[in-house]
């Protein structure tokens, strides 16, 4: 069998590592905002972020020959539009994912363990850093602030839908269980004064999610502890708003059957979720990876999560849609 020169080159581009730790290198090094602020020769930008001349002119040709910088004259840079995307305060999440520095570069190298998450359908974290994430999460204070960081940027999205698009009126009181630092609950409570609640989550983030709750005016609190665990009664409705997604059915259905045996007769569980749907399809089959690689996790349909639902004893009740893949989906015991 013969092979066209397109199929090697775009073969070539597929498993090219240099480009993706390069960029992230430029953004340790601060070099986009650095050559925006003026620093534009190499010399410059040596001086500027303390990196060797040299090695700095190689790693400069590299992201010029990708597009991340321009040069106008020999040694002269300019940003372009990828580097002015990197740029954007939208991006400020993405950049900090990027940084060769942080946490993000230690979650993403998980992705070396794939083989192993292939063949066993197990997370491969453990088998690249000796323990598995959440261990991991919970020993290292900056992996568990950058998480925490990054969850919350996406639930400042779905908390005010979620505040909005669900009937809260004949509820007085919710627990979001697995609630992270108390985003999407902020955004709840602060819609429907009405309401009272509190974030469930595991000890190690206490400090972050009593700062951030203690701007709800007392309205809510923080508990301790593993929603593996039985769960604190007494709440009209819990959520579990992007956490099943980070396990596999068996722990899922596990932390379901929790919120089930809380939940009172009347009451309601609802799961939050970003769905892979047709528009996101391109990108939701990496991050489906990225959640089998790191965590032993999946993406998942409505039906999926009814199919874990049934066996903790809970029924779907209603589905609601929001933008963007958001779902709620509302489950009673049945
Ligand atoms: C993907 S984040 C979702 C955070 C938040 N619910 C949201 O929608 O942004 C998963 C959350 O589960 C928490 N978590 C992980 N293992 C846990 C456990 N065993 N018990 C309670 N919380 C846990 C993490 O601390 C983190 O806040």
């Amino acid at each position: 069998m013969t092979s066209d020169s397109s199929g090697t080159a775009a073969l070539a581009a597929l498993v090219d590592l240099a480009t993706p730790f390069a960029v992230r290198t430029a953004v340790a090094l601060r070099l986009p905002e650095l050559v925006r602020d003026g620093h534009t020769t190499t010399a410059a930008l040596a001086q500027a972020c303390g990196a060797d001349r040299d090695a700095l002119a190689r790693l400069l040709r590299h992201l010029v020959a990708v597009g991340l910088f321009a040069e106008q004259a020999p040694g002269e840079h300019a940003l372009t539009p990828v580097s002015r995307a990197l740029l954007d305060e939208s991006n400020a999440l993405l950049r900090s994912w990027l940084d060769a520095g942080g946490p993000g570069l230690k979650m993403d190298l998980a992705y070396s363990g794939m083989l192993h998450a292939v063949r066993t359908g197990r997370s491969a974290y453990g088998v690249v850093h000796g323990k598995d994430f959440w261990s991991d999460y919970r020993d290292d204070e900056a992996l568990r602030v950058f998480f925490g960081a990054t969850m919350a940027g996406f639930a400042w999205q779905t908390g005010p839908e979620v505040a909005a698009r669900y009937d809260w009126s004949s509820v007085s009181s919710v627990v979001d269980v697995g609630g992270g630092t108390g985003a999407l609950l902020g955004a709840v409570l602060t819609e429907h004064p009405h309401l009272t609640g509190a974030v469930l989550d595991l000890p190690e983030v206490r400090p972050e999610a009593e700062e951030f709750l203690a701007d709800l005016g007392g309205r809510a609190k923080f508990v301790g502890g593993s929603f593996l665990d039985p769960l604190p009664t007494g709440y009209d409705v819990l959520i579990v708003s992007r956490v099943l997604t980070d396990w596999p059915d068996e722990d899922a259905t596990r932390i379901l059957r929790r919120c089930a045996e809380a939940v009172p007769d009347e009451g309601r569980v609802l799961v939050v979720e970003v769905l892979a749907g047709e528009e996101h399809a391109k990108n939701n089959s990496s991050f489906d990876l990225q959640s089998l690689t790191l965590l032993g996790g999946r993406e998942r349909r409505p039906e999926d999560f009814d199919a874990l639902a049934a066996p903790a004893g809970l029924v779907r009740r209603a589905r609601i849609d929001g933008p963007n893949g958001l779902v709620v989906l509302e489950y009673a015991r049945g």
